[in-house]
């Protein structure tokens, strides 16, 4: 039995309504980055991550080669998480829009999400916890 974790997203903005599942992973903190195994990504582009440091998950997704990004799940606007949609994440209280860089789209938010630098190897996705990249 698959006994993974998921967030399932039907989001308003796509018109047919189709759904998104988002699996949650888990990492592991090592030297202060937290990792995240490469093969996570096989099946799908984004992951939400879990941390014991943050109330929010992260959203961590694989761009192309070794580019990733991964970003806070909170909303700047009046912290809501935000869910992951097929061209970016979306508030689901006020409308709010990011890229899946954080990168404001659309308010009422008026800040891009919290995002932090990931560096990647053939094996690893790793996510500096430091601070924001
Ligand atoms: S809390 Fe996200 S748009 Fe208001």
């Amino acid at each position: 039995m698959d006994r993974r974790r998921f967030l399932v997203t039907c989001g308003a903005a796509t018109l047919a309504a189709a759904c998104v599942r988002i699996p949650y992973v888990t990492g592991r903190v090592d030297g202060g980055k937290l990792l995240i195994a490469r093969s996570e990504f096989a099946e799908k582009a984004g992951v939400l991550v879990e941390h014991a440091g943050f109330t929010f998950p992260l959203y961590v997704r694989h761009v192309q080669g070794d580019e990733f990004t991964a970003v806070l799940t909170r909303c700047t606007h009046r912290g809501c998480t935000v869910e992951p949609e097929d061209d970016g994440l979306v508030c689901p209280c006020h409308g709010s829009e990011f890229a899946f860089d954080g990168a404001l789209r659309k308010g009422p938010a008026e800040q891009p999400l919290t995002r932090f630098a990931v560096m990647a190897d053939a094996e690893t996705v790793a996510i500096a916890l430091g601070g924001p990249a």
